[in-house]
């Protein structure tokens, strides 16, 4: 493992308690209530799962943690600063990375450049960026692709240079909108290891939002549950795969 997580505000050790904070999040949209009062503090070195049926309001509450969704009431916090109504390349450059539930990479640009473009919009050197490209490719197993067009990367390898991409940025948090859509049991595996090094490896808060069980319970420590934008419940995957409100969540909507 050759990342070098030493630089900037993710280094191990320098962790000073930092947390990404949802204080009474709402998001109405018309007359929809996406997300309603939702609270959830993310702290590095952890995987929060984010679970909840189709239209429950995941979605929406990473965007109002990212700046791509301003509060409707509530606020968002990064330490002890409010930054629901910053911009979201403010939030991306103070350490709050996320992937997007469709992300696409650039598909005529070298994969390895998908990667170097992100740490360059934030102030990395050029020769650095691509220095950390790699070692992140080497990361995911994808060294031998960097100079292949993103366009021809079959679907997992496209989503797993979708989170390196994010990873470039040298994050304190990460939030991953199903980054394992789509996948087969065995690439889920992958997704799975990959989703698991990250805390060890760069020292970040991980929020996963996933439809597949077997990626939550296998690498969140805790779950958070939404139906129809309220938290409906909480606790380890243990207490949340047996909680009859989330059963019957997940029932009425099959
Ligand atoms: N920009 C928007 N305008 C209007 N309604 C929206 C918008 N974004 C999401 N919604 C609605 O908010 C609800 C929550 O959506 P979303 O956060 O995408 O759910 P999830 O990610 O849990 O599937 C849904 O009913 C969705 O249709
Ligand atoms: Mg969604």
């Amino acid at each position: 493992m050759t990342v070098d997580a030493s630089q900037g505000t993710n280094a191990p050790g320098a962790d000073n308690g930092m947390v990404l904070e949802a204080r009474d999040v709402t998001v109405r949209f018309e007359g929809l209530t996406a997300v309603d009062s939702v609270n959830e503090t993310l702290h590095r070195r952890e995987i929060l799962g984010l679970i909840g049926p189709n239209g429950a309001g995941k979605t929406t509450l990473v965007n109002a943690m990212t700046g791509f969704q301003r509060p409707t009431a509530g606020h968002v916090r990064l330490g002890s600063r409010v930054i629901s109504s910053l911009t979201p390349h403010w939030i991306r450059r103070h350490g709050v990375a996320r992937t997007f539930q469709a992300g696409r990479l650039f598909r005529d640009m070298p994969v390895s450049e998908n990667i170097e473009v992100a740490a360059v919009s934030l102030g990395m050197s050029r020769k650095k960026a691509h220095a950390h490209a790699m070692e992140l490719l080497e990361w995911i197993g994808l060294a031998d692709r960097a100079a292949l067009p993103a366009g021809i990367l079959p679907y997992t390898d496209e989503r797993r240079v979708g989170i390196a991409r994010a990873l470039a940025q040298k994050p304190q948090f990460v939030l991953l909108d199903e980054p394992a859509a789509g996948m087969s049991d065995l690439e889920c595996d992958d997704i799975m290891h990959v989703v698991r090094e990250i805390p060890k490896q760069f020292g970040c808060g991980v929020l996963l939002i996933e439809h597949n069980m077997r990626v939550i319970m296998g690498v969140c420590e805790r779950i958070h549950v939404l139906d129809s934008g309220k938290t409906i419940s909480r606790g380890t995957p243990a207490e949340v795969q047996k909680d009859p409100v989330v059963i019957k969540a997940y029932l009425g909507h099959e």
